[in-house]
C-alpha cells in the first residue's frame, strides 16, 4: 500500500534540534511518536522521509568514485549501492539524480561533528560524507565503513536525494545492530518511524560487505 512519506516526516521532525559541535545527542520531546500501522510498517513504496538531524554539511563537492573519505577511521568496509527510481512502484531510472550520504564513524562521531557550509571546515575535517550522481540506469554506489550507534540512535546512514522534477528527499536507512550494541530499535524513535524496507540487509560474507537500497521518489 502506498502512503505519503510526509505524514511520517511530521512525526519525527521535532525529534532532533540543530546543534553544532559536541557529542552527538538526540533531543526527545515534541509530538508523540507515530506508531506505524502494520500496513505502513510493511509497505515499500515511495521512500519514507526521516529527519535530517544536526550533522548535515552542505556544499560538498561531488565524489568522482563514490569512495568516502575514511582516512584514519577504522571500521568494517561496506559498499552501499542501488538505484534511484521515479514513482512508488515503477522502475523508471532517474539518471543524474544526486545521492548524498553522511554517517557517523564506528565511535558515533560525525566528521565534522557539526553542520553548515563545507567552507567552514578544513578538507581534512570532512569524512564519511559526500554525493554522487546516478548513472544512466539510475545506479549509485558508495564505499565507506559501517556506521556506529550514538546517544539515542541505532546505527544508520543519512541520505538526501535530489532528482529533477522531484522534491528533495531527506531520509535515513537503518543498518543491523552489532553484538554488544547498547540500543534497540524500540528505543530509537526515528528507526521506529521507518518501514521495514528501510532497514538494510547487509551481506558480510564478502569484502567489502554489501548493502542495497533502491530509492523511490
Ligand atoms: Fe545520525
Amino acid at each position: 500500500m502506498a502512503f505519503s512519506r510526509r505524514t511520517l516526516l511530521a512525526t519525527t521532525a521535532a525529534a532532533l534540534a540543530a546543534i553544532a559541535g559536541g557529542a552527538p545527542l538526540i533531543f526527545r520531546g515534541g509530538p508523540p511518536r507515530h506508531v506505524l500501522t502494520a500496513a505502513e510498517k510493511n509497505a515499500c513504496g515511495l521512500t519514507v522521509e526521516a529527519v535530517e538531524g544536526p550533522y548535515h554539511v552542505n556544499g560538498l563537492g561531488e565524489l568522482a568514485d563514490g569512495n568516502l573519505n575514511t582516512t584514519n577511521l577504522e571500521g568494517l568496509a561496506i559498499e552501499v549501492s542501488g538505484h534511484v527510481y521515479g514513482g512508488a512502484a515503477g522502475e523508471a531510472a532517474i539518471a543524474g539524480a544526486e545521492v548524498e550520504i553522511w554517517h557517523a564513524d564506528s565511535s558515533g562521531n560525525y566528521h565534522p561533528n557539526g553542520n553548515g557550509p563545507s567552507s567552514k571546515y578544513q578538507p581534512g575535517e570532512i569524512a564519511l560524507r559526500g554525493f554522487v550522481k546516478a548513472d544512466a540506469q539510475g545506479a549509485y554506489r558508495f564505499l565507506t565503513i559501517y556506521p556506529g550507534e550514538y546517544t539515542g540512535r541505532v546505527r544508520h546512514f543519512h541520505f538526501k536525494i535530489r532528482a529533477p522534477g522531484k522534491a528533495e528527499l531527506t531520509t535515513q536507512l537503518i543498518v543491523p545492530p552489532k553484538p554488544g550494541d547498547k540500543l534497540t530499535f524500540d528505543t530509537d524513535d526515528i528507526a521506529e518511524g521507518l518501514p521495514n524496507c528501510q532497514l538494510l540487509t547487509v551481506d558480510e560474507s564478502v569484502t567489502p560487505a554489501q548493502a542495497w537500497f533502491d530509492f523511490r521518489v
